[in-house]
């Protein structure tokens, strides 16, 4: 099954979704280390924006993987040696794993006053960046040096 229009779109909301977050992040943490040194939650607008954003992304991950789970999707290119088709399934699969854990570790540290929480929310930011850059590598890659026409799998629904 090629991905549907609602799986394409998804992957986009969330991507675009995802840029504040790594933008406007200050916000967020000048507040926590407030609120660890007990000096209460300030719900300033750039707090409420990582709330509220991160509470998406989670919303939309759940909501994909209730899509995948009922509509699949397409397999890898047929061409693809089984090391790189593992490579982009383990990708894939630790991308979405991210995608719930980062949002609920935010929650843990925020709502639970949790530095361990903290921690794990910063060192899976920082996995997440590196994982998604890997993917947009191994896209573009598949895109121009392997000729695949993978992209179109993920600008219209049923192009391939
Ligand atoms: C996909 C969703 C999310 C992403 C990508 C994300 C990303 C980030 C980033 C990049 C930082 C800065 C870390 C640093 O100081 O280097 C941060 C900090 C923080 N985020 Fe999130 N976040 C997400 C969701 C949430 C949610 C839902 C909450 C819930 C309240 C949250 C709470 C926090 C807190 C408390 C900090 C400060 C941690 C600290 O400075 O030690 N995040 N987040
Ligand atoms: C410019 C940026 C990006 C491009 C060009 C891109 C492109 C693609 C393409 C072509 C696929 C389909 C792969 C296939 O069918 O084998 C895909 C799948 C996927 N992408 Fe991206 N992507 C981008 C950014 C991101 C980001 C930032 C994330 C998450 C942080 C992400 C998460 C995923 C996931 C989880 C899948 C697997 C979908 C599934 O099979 O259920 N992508 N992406």
């Amino acid at each position: 099954m090629p991905y549907t229009r609602s799986q394409i779109l998804l992957h986009w909301i969330v991507v675009l979704l995802l840029i504040p977050q790594f933008l406007l992040h200050d916000g967020m943490s000048h507040a926590f280390h407030q609120l660890m040194e007990g000096a209460g939650a300030d719900y300033a607008p750039l707090v409420l924006q990582h709330i509220v954003t991160g509470l998406a992304v989670l919303a939309l991950v759940l909501w994909r993987l209730v899509l995948r789970a009922r509509v699949g999707a397409p397999p890898l290119p047929a061409q693809e040696p089984a090391l790189m088709k593992l490579a982009a399934h383990a990708t894939h699969w630790a991308l979405y794993a991210l995608l719930v854990l980062l949002p609920l570790s935010g929650l843990a540290a925020w709502f639970g006053q949790l530095g361990t929480a903290a921690e794990a929310h910063e060192i899976m930011k920082n996995i997440l960046l590196a994982l998604a850059g890997l993917h947009i590598a191994a896209a573009l890659f598949h895109q121009f040096v392997l000729r695949t026409n993978l992209l179109a799998r993920m600008r219209r629904p049923g192009a391939v």
